[in-house]
């Protein structure tokens, strides 16, 4: 796609409302009349050579572990930050390029681009000048968190409290909101990539097996759990054997990951901790009756409700939205452009 393009090809003159958000490992985009419209894998294919786009989102994740020296892959972020702002813009043509089928002009449009709330200004306005330089003139950045606890159906602009966790894949969030925007928000790294590498080195170490990141996943989304002594699944992963370097499988089982799944959420719940030790106390209070919820990926991850009642003050609830709240959570925020004293009506 031509660059500075505006996307439009219709004959349609009036904008659209445009929510995307921006994932580690997901893109979701939202159009206002249309609904979700774009669900993709956040990563680039590169010509090494050229330094052209190959292939982007779906096409690009297939090809995850199988590439030659000839093509690189790029994830554009990375644990809350624009990793590669390059990268980005070519994911965002992508995402303009197939959004240019529906019927609105692209230059009367507005852009919502949903981040983690520890972007920096740099960040922020790389971000923004990067929309104005795609056609977008109308841009504005709005915290995750918030966009995710309106997706996950929180009505965050009452004066109680509410708590809301986004397991993603770059980083696992705990939020605090009120009167309409975030009053506390802590990070950590602890989330689906970082679990994937624990279970990469752990076949490395006890089965010396070299698997690769689409495998390592795979392992994750089958057999983690946080019930012990529910322990039903098996399954075969496939790799590379250590010493002889020849192709090999072995038979992986459900209390083998169990306690990797175990650290990763002492870190989640050590850092809702933290979180409940810095909210204002009627806050706090607030939260011990309505509970958390929890959206994003890690949100599927069997257990998670228990776990979080058996060592939390409070209830869990798993939001239905899971990986789509952010996304959903930006129609409210497209209506006022998340303006907090403002509560946008239906
Ligand atoms: N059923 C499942 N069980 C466990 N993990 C899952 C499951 N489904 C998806 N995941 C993991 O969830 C993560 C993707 O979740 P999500 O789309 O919320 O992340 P993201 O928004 O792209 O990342 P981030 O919010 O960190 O920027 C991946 O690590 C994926 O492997
Ligand atoms: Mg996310």
């Amino acid at each position: 796609m031509a660059k500075n393009k505006t996307l439009s090809n219709n004959d349609s003159n009036s904008g659209a409302k445009i929510g995307i958000d921006l994932g580690t490992a997901n893109t979701l985009v939202y159009i206002s009349g249309y609904g979700i419209v774009f669900d993709e894998p956040t990563i680039v294919a590169y010509d090494t050579a050229t330094r052209g786009v190959i292939a982007c989102g779906n096409q690009a994740k297939d090809m995850v572990g199988k590439t030659h020296e000839k093509i690189s892959l790029v994830y554009p972020m990375n644990a809350g930050v624009v990793a590669d702002i390059r990268a980005t813009r070519s994911l965002l043509e992508y995402v303009f390029g197939k959004l240019g089928k529906l019927n609105f002009e692209f230059k009367k449009s507005t852009l919502l681009i949903c981040c983690p709330a520890q972007i920096t200004e740099v960040e922020r306005k790389a971000l923004i000048d990067l929309s104005k330089s795609l056609g977008i003139e109308d841009c504005f950045i709005e915290p995750e968190i918030k966009a995710g606890a309106i997706g996950a159906d929180i009505d965050i602009y009452a004066t109680e409290g509410s708590m809301i966790l986004d397991i993603g894949a770059g980083s696992t969030n705990v939020g605090v909101l009120s009167c309409g925007d975030v009053v506390v928000l802590n990070a950590v790294r602890t989330a689906g990539n970082s679990i994937d590498s624990e279970i990469t080195k752990y076949m490395k170490t006890q089965h010396n097996l070299i698997i690769g990141e689409k495998t390592a996943e795979r392992i994750k989304i089958e057999l983690a759990t946080l019930i012990p002594d529910d322990f039903t699944k098996s399954i075969e992963a496939c790799g590379r054997h250590l010493s002889t370097g020849r192709p090999s499988s072995v038979i992986v089982k459900q209390e083998e990951i169990y306690p990797i799944i175990l650290r990763a959420f002492e870190q989640i719940k050590h850092c809702i901790q933290v979180t409940l030790e810095q909210t204002p106390p009627e806050l706090s209070s607030d939260i011990i009756k309505a509970g958390v919820s929890v959206i994003g990926g890690g949100a599927a991850i069997k257990g998670v409700k228990e776990f979080i009642e058996a060592n939390l003050p409070f209830a869990c609830h798993i939001s239905e939205a899971g990986c789509d709240a952010i996304v959903k959570g930006t129609r409210q925020l497209l209506k006022n452009r998340g303006n907090y004293l403002v509560r946008p009506e239906d």
